[in-house]
């Protein structure tokens, strides 16, 4: 049965305008912070709760405590129980059991002064029980209507365990593949980025447009890490980010902007310095980029310890003045650190920081929890029965299949070696560590999910080909990082008595995620023995790679038939990878992170600049232009690329006119699409444009649209984009953001490097 609140209700009934019993009037759906700011019925309830609170209680709402039941940082010694009891406490995180969240606010609720509830929050990335292809890889699939309802899935499972507040979506630009964190981000778009940013947003948020905040099966969302955490320098965790304001502005920042208008809740501040400055002490983007640019109204919070770490930046001399620079900077809530909770009361007396600050701090949290309903039923997160009903159901499964399904990445497909359909009469030999195995499946960050239910690849495939003319035969030949010549010699004789191997190889799952960098990444040398090993048997081989990061194929791109890049795939993994290999899904996805032919080229990212120097494609080796000696500047796998077990063609690129003004204009580009082979499919089209002059150097491409259409096989249909002029803006040599004149090439097509359908215009 569900808890009322009555302590709250009754206590504060008048003052919170709360009657006892009924709930209020206007919080329930009462909108994201965009619509609700100027709606005197919330600020007035917030009023009314301020006015009754002490500095200390305040301060106790901007703090935020682990409950240390599974540690995602650094162990804090500080017990915050003493906190709690006392009301002192605004947010606890890694709670997993419900019975503990509901001990906690209990006691938040009936146990303190003013009867405050807690907001319970929870790394939720991909996936709560149900875990998802890792968010890197499910933005391969192109599909804001997936990622808007695997988010939306995600809310409703933790929601139902009482869970309020997500730290997601992460929307850092990953453009440097060593950075184990690229997995929890879309890749190195910011168009891309900023459209995937909306769908997780809105997903976890509840609500098409963001609009539906409050509702009860919804999440309040966190845009991280502000900002620009994917700029650290050589891919190193937490490490320096150093980019001119231009690149940050016109790459990295349109994510987390994007993320702010579809009405983020809150935002989390991120672990590294900018320009000298770390984003925790950093006011100009906390403050004067977040709240007077962008009018986000919701607030910050901390990353784990960001705050005590600014000693370690060299910014602050001790706890004291770092929860000074921090409060000041912007941040409203200190993740785990406790140094507001110690020292901002003595830094309001002693005029360092004001109370003001410390007002709208606690007052942007409390808005929060009456938007989220807290106040109305601080347990109406919290239900076990609507946990049963609402967990790894059916249709959660379904759509974690198809996720999986629209998450893999075609890379190679010599001779159509794929699909292998049922009726095909022909053996395979399944290999490789990761071909039975459930552990590495749900990939990093992957909440309460369950590592042992996640299905594996052999279990997949072995009922796909269930009383199928396909047989299949097991050796495992190698471990992730170990082999030995009686594991090979027993995958190569499963391989001689087969037609096809199908090799599932790749990383450890906590190769990837936080503070998981790699500076080799190819496949561990057991992997690549076996792979060669199996080659030399003269069997065709399909190579499965699992991994949070794009790795160094090139061997494997020479060496192999096929490859299918899978990602981390989640609960359902082997599902909808068999479905992809037996051609029931024809794959879709496209890469959002360009793979290097080595290491030596990251970063590395389509949108670059042309230099003064540019290289001619068609002849690498000429002399000083901006090339390799040793290799070529393209990537071994573009951004935008995949491929399909059909082929799609592009013609008749039109557009409306050859000319547009700078403001409030519009182009209308056309173009037949065909799918030209013989499988039904669904194709991604993009559009790329190239602004030729500016006041500053622009990128070779940019991504300005895109569409995922399905087509039946021999089917033609005309795609339309809109280019608007705003959306070829961009911070020029002023640092205003305004679309400049000039000419302009634009491409639709079906990669970044595809250049085929191309057209001009101007803007006047
Ligand atoms: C540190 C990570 O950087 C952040 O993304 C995460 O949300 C917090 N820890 C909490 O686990």
């Amino acid at each position: 049965m569900k808890k009322t609140n009555i302590s709250i209700t009754c206590m504060l009934a008048v003052v919170l305008l709360v009657s006892c019993g009924s709930p209020s009037s206007n919080t329930s759906g009462a909108g994201t912070w965009q619509s609700y700011s100027g709606d005197r019925n919330i600020e007035k309830r917030v009023d009314s709760v301020l006015k009754l609170m002490t500095l200390e209680e305040k301060i106790g709402q901007m703090t935020q405590f682990s409950a240390n039941w599974s540690i995602t940082g650094p162990v804090m010694s500080d017990d915050f129980q003493p906190y709690l009891e006392k009301g002192l406490i605004g947010s606890i995180f890694n709670a997993t059991s419900v019975e503990g969240i509901r001990r906690m606010q209990q006691i938040a609720v009936d146990s303190t002064r003013l009867g405050i509830p807690i907001l319970f929050g929870q790394d939720v990335i991909h996936g709560y029980k149900t875990i998802f292809p890792i968010p890197l890889a499910e933005a391969c699939s192109w599909d804001m209507a997936l990622m808007q309802r695997t988010a939306e899935i995600a809310a409703l499972e933790a929601a139902s365990d009482g869970i309020n507040w997500t730290f997601a979506p992460m929307v850092d630009i990953g453009r440097d593949a060593r950075w184990g964190r690229v997995m929890e981000g879309a890749g190195e778009d910011p168009y891309l980025g900023s459209r995937v940013a909306e769908a997780r947003v809105i997903g976890f948020q509840g609500g098409a447009g963001g609009k539906a905040l409050g509702e009860l099966h919804t999440l309040l969302a966190t845009g991280k890490h502000l900002a620009a955490y994917g700029a650290a320098e050589a891919g190193r965790d937490y490490n320096t980010a150093e980019l001119s304001e231009h690149t940050l502005r016109n790459v990295y920042l349109p994510p987390y902007e994007a993320a702010a208008k579809a009405g983020v809740g809150t935002f989390m501040a991120s672990f590294n310095e900018i320009n000298g400055v770390p984003a925790t002490a950093n006011r100009w983007l906390l403050t004067d980029i977040l709240r007077d640019e962008w009018g986000f109204k919701g607030f910050v919070v901390s990353d784990y310890t960001g705050i005590n770490e600014l000693i370690a930046h060299g910014v602050a001399e001790d706890e004291k003045h770092a929860a000074e620079l921090a409060v000041n900077a912007g941040i409203d809530m200190d993740m785990t650190g406790a140094t507001f909770i110690k020292y901002l009361t003595q830094l309001v007396e002693e005029g360092k920081v004001s109370e003001k600050t410390i007002d709208t701090a606690a007052r942007r949290i409390l808005e929060m929890k009456f938007l989220l309903g807290l106040f109305d039923d601080p347990y109406r997160y919290l239900d076990e029965e609507r946990a049963r009903q609402n967990t790894m159901t059916p249709e959660f499964m379904e759509t974690a299949r198809k996720a999986v399904a629209a998450s893999v990445v075609l890379l190679k497909n010599d001779n159509q070696l794929l699909p292998i359909t049922k009726e095909k009469a022909v053996t395979l030999a399944l290999v490789g560590p990761l071909m039975n195995d459930s552990i590495n499946l749900n990939g990093e960050w992957a909440g309460l999910g369950d590592r042992n239910k996640s299905v594996p690849i052999l279990k997949g495939l072995t009922e796909k080909y269930k009383d199928s003319t396909v047989k299949l035969i097991y050796a495992e030949g190698s471990a992730i990082t170990e082999t030995s010549p009686e594991k090979i010699a027993g995958a190569v004789s499963a391989a001689r008595r087969a037609d096809v191997v199908i090799a599932a190889m790749g990383e450890d799952f906590n190769w990837s995620g936080e503070a998981a960098v790699r500076t080799n990444i190819r496949l561990p040398e057991a992997q690549r023995a076996l792979l060669k090993a199996l080659k030399e048997t003269g069997k065709p081989v399909v190579l499965i790679n699992l991994s949070g990061r794009p790795l160094d194929l090139s061997w494997e791109d020479e060496q192999m038939d096929a490859i299918l890049q899978a990602w981390f795939p989640g609960t359902q993994g082997g599902h909808g990878i068999a479905d992809v290999i037996a051609g029931d899904y024809n794959p879709s996805a496209r890469l959002v992170m360009s793979f290097p032919r080595n290491v030596g080229q990251v970063p590395i990212y389509y949108n670059q600049k042309n230099t003064g120097r540019p290289v001619d494609l068609t002849n690498e080796s000429i002399d000083y232009k901006s090339s390799y000696l040793d290799t070529s500047i393209t990537p071994l796998y573009p951004f935008g690329y995949g491929l399909s077990y059909t082929t799609y063609t592009i013609s008749d690129l039109r557009l409306d006119k050859s000319s547009m003004k700078a403001a409030d204009d519009k182009i209308i580009i056309t173009a037949n699409v065909q799918n030209s082979g013989t499988m039904d499919g669904e194709m991604v089209v993009q559009l790329y444009i190239r602004d030729l002059v500016g006041s500053v150097t622009r990128p070779v491409k940019e991504l300005k649209g895109f569409q995922k259409i399905p087509l039946k096989a021999g089917e033609s249909r005309q795609v339309s984009f809109e280019l608007r002029s705003e959306e070829l803006a961009f911070y020029g040599i002023d640092r205003k953001k305004k679309t400049e004149s000039g000419s302009f090439t634009l491409w639709v097509a079906q990669s970044s490097d595809d250049n085929e359908n191309v057209a001009t215009f101007r803007v006047e």
